[in-house]
């Protein structure tokens, strides 16, 4: 039987959602970034906030009982990837038998200490686990796209954006392919991923990330056309990575490569930055920063590690916070950077884009608002579907002041209203002609990654009726209990 909403009201979910709300600042926050903060941020992340994005760091599980080291990762990031705790080897040692602990110590620590997690990475063709290694053809395609899908369905729900694929083109200056065990079982076993990622967690953004890409060079065109071929052809991918471990220059297209990307219709990060210390080094973590705040489709950047001591790259010392944990130069270069930056638009993590189309995914049941039945009438009830990005699941926010917003249906130009103007738990969303009246605006609040969508005319929450998780599932209004199912995930898809 399934657990009502009224049932866990009643059984204390309400006090629990009014205490968390009580202690929880942190995480409940308007969504709307601020055009002119009233101060500088003084925190990497809180700064990036203010700009739409987020500021990122790889922890490692081994050194997380360092007090230092985990001081400054909880103090100054917003977003957590594990350094090697979700890769193939650490995820699945022997086939088809999985273990998450290290990979659950890092994100249970980031999400309960208010922070998003970057999965890294499904497929790589370094740190298989031995057992892969020794596979090939059919048996080794079954296997990864067996380990893409038990890994993304473990952790459905908690993770930011994964990186499905990584570093599957050569370094050949010709935009090849590498040429590995995975790539062998055929051309499409990226596509073949990705449409395995998404199926197992709608929810998350999916990303191909790699190195030596940061610029525009025969890598980074490779896999820019690979890219425009998914979009072409419906592979499901939402950004692209670029790692970004960079020597004492960068490449002077680096924005203009970024923004090429963006304009496929992708999101893009920096994923693994670091750079290595010299003369320049702070400049160019400040050219970084600012390339990522010109691009409203830069969600945001990770650097690969905490302190100089922590960074795979011995003595390079490529990191923000020398040995002892002290802020470096490039340190400042970036919270000014970031502090100073225009912030142009936002990457789709803590700011709303009204020039956007977003999919916006049911945390409780992965499946997406949809106008039923691909209806233009007024009237048309809402419901939930599985995720397919057509026009009808797209909607676009249209500012009506104060923090309101209407949600615009892609398909019928029509915006979600509470229907008859009710105030009653239970009452239907249905689409109408925009009226900007109070019941078709809804105020915006962040739990986690998640939204919930608040009637400005009942004051109650957007929800799948019942906690359905079956097509059809109706989309109605419901007191505000925080329910998974009054928690929506805004994918940006155009
Ligand atoms: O933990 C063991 C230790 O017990 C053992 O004694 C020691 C012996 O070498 O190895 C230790 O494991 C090492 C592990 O890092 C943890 O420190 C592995 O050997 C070492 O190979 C591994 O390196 C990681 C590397 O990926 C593997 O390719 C780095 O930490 C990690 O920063 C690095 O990250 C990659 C990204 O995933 C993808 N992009 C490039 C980036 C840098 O190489």
């Amino acid at each position: 039987m399934r657990t009502t909403p009224e049932q866990l009201t009643r059984h204390g979910w309400g006090r629990r959602t009014a205490a968390l709300a009580a202690t929880a600042g942190l995480v409940l926050t308007m969504l709307v970034a601020l055009a002119n903060p009233a101060q500088a941020a003084s925190t990497l992340g809180a700064s990036a906030a203010e700009k739409g994005r987020y500021f990122g760091t790889a922890i490692a599980a081994g050194r997380m009982s360092d007090s230092t080291y985990i001081g400054i990762a909880n103090r100054e990031f917003n977003m957590i990837t594990a350094e090697n705790e979700m890769k193939w080897d650490a995820t699945e040692p022997s086939q088809n038998s999985f273990s998450y602990g290290r990979g659950d110590q890092i994100a249970n620590w980031a999400r309960s200490n208010g922070k998003q997690v970057r999965g890294h990475a499904l497929l790589w063709h370094a740190q298989m686990p031995g057992w892969a290694q020794n596979l090939s053809g059919t048996a080794l395609r079954n296997a990864a796209i067996n380990h893409v899908t038990k890994v993304a369905t473990y952790y459905r729900g908690k993770i930011h954006s994964w990186d499905v694929v990584n570093e599957a083109f050569a370094d050949d200056g010709r935009g090849s392919r590498r040429d590995s065990s995975l790539q062998r079982t055929g051309n499409d076993w990226i596509e073949a991923a990705f449409r395995a990622a998404r199926a197992a967690d709608p929810g998350a953004k999916l990303c191909y990330n790699d190195y030596n890409t940061d610029g525009i060079n025969a890598k980074s065109t490779g896999v820019y056309n690979m890219v425009r071929d998914f979009k072409s052809r419906g592979v499901p991918i939402d950004c692209v990575g670029f790692q970004a471990h960079l020597g004492t220059s960068m490449p002077g297209d680096f924005q203009a490569n970024l923004q090429r990307f963006a304009d496929l219709g992708v999101d893009v990060q920096i994923t693994e930055l670091d750079i290595q210390q010299g003369g320049n080094q702070a400049n160019m973590y400040a050219a970084v920063t600012n390339a990522c705040l010109a691009i409203a489709r830069c969600n945001g950047i990770t650097v690969w590690g905490v302190r100089d001591s922590d960074s795979w790259r011995t003595g390079a010392n490529p990191l923000l916070f020398d040995a002892s944990g002290n802020k470096k130069a490039a340190y400042t270069s970036v919270l000014n950077a970031l502090n100073a930056g225009g912030g142009n638009g936002g990457g789709g993590n803590g700011s709303i884009d009204t020039g956007a189309w977003y999919v916006l995914v049911n945390r409780n049941s992965g499946k997406a608002l949809d106008v039923y039945n691909l209806s233009t009438a007024d009237g048309a009830r809402i419901t939930q579907w599985s995720r397919n990005d057509g026009a009808q699941q797209q909607w676009q926010f249209v500012s009506s002041g104060d923090g309101y917003y209407r949600l615009k249906s892609r398909l019928s130009g029509k915006v979600l209203d509470v229907t008859s103007r009710s105030t009653a738990d239970g009452a239907a969303l249905i689409q109408w002609p925009d009226a900007n009246s109070a019941n078709q605006q809804f105020s915006i609040q962040t739990i986690d990654s998640y939204v919930q969508l608040i009637s400005r005319n009942s004051g109650k929450a957007v929800e799948v009726q019942g906690a359905s998780t079956a097509d059809g599932g109706n989309i109605v209004q419901y007191s505000d209990w925080n329910g998974a199912n009054q928690q929506w995930q805004l994918v940006r898809v155009g």
